[in-house]
């Protein structure tokens, strides 16, 4: 197969911890595909707060010639130097709030929007974005972690969505959230035990693109975990 006529596939987020286990995976194991990876400083960038780079980062994509196979977004917001998780109800923050809706549902759906048209009309392609097993409002007994949990449930309901809308014009497309289990990252790292816990990126990457590319048109709009157990809305 030449070089020019090879799919493409996209990690959004190859920055991060599992986003870039993942497009290094790809890379080394995917014979059959090239791999193109976005981060805030990538060329062109995508930061999810800004919708111009996002549609600009998919201009530059459907410039080319190649079929997109697998889109994976790995981005994500769980805490920075000025925010942790809430415990309580009283430790809601606008900012904080405004913030986790913006990167872990607003920009992912804006990816959706820009991104999901790129995939092929006819053919299996997969559109894969992380997002977490809190997220389930059925699963949730422990409460806390209120703005990290309400907007991974509302990402869950975009995708969802998406996919039903994504089903109409590209049967073959296949639409998912995944939670990726807890995972040794930037991201965790203040919430592991000694790091017992946690599984390295490069063993979840592994499994994460071996169930990508078990998924069938079937499980497109599901939630599923890193096995391929589908997880409660
Ligand atoms: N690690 C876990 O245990 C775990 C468990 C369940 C679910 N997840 C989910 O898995 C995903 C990946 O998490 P991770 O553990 O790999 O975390 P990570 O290492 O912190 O990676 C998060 C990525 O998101 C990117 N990002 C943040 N804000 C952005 C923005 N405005 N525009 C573009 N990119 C932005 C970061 O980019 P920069 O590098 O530029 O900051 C980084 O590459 C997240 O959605 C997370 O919720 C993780």
């Amino acid at each position: 197969m030449s070089t020019a006529t090879r799919p493409l596939a996209l990690v959004i987020g190859a920055g991060g911890g599992i986003g870039r286990a993942v497009a290094d995976h790809l890379r080394s194991n995917c014979n059959d595909c090239d791999v193109r990876g976005f981060t805030r400083e990538s060329e062109p960038p995508i930061d999810l707060t800004l919708e111009t780079s996002i549609e600009e980062a998919a201009r530059s994509v459907s410039n080319g010639a190649a079929e997109i196979c697998l889109i994976f977004v790995a981005t994500g917001f769980l805490h920075d130097d000025a925010f942790v998780p809430e415990r309580s109800l009283g430790q809601l923050n606008r900012e904080h709030m405004l913030k986790s809706f913006e990167i872990n549902a607003i920009g992912p759906a804006l990816v959706m929007k820009h991104f999901l048209p790129l995939l092929p009309r006819s053919g299996r392609s997969v559109f894969a974005v992380l997002s977490a097993r809190v997220g389930s409002i059925e699963d949730n007994r422990l409460g806390g972690w209120y703005s990290y949990r309400a907007s991974k449930a509302a990402l869950n309901q975009l995708v969802r969505t998406s996919a039903i809308e994504l089903k109409r014009t590209k049967p073959e497309a296949i639409c998912v959230a995944v939670h990726p289990g807890t995972t040794d990252t930037p991201l965790s790292a203040p919430f592991v035990k000694s790091g017992l816990d946690a599984q390295s990126p490069g063993p979840v990457a592994e499994r994460l693109v071996a169930l990508l590319g078990r998924l069938s048109k079937s499980d497109s709009g599901s939630f599923l975990d890193y096995s391929g157990a589908t997880i409660p809305w």
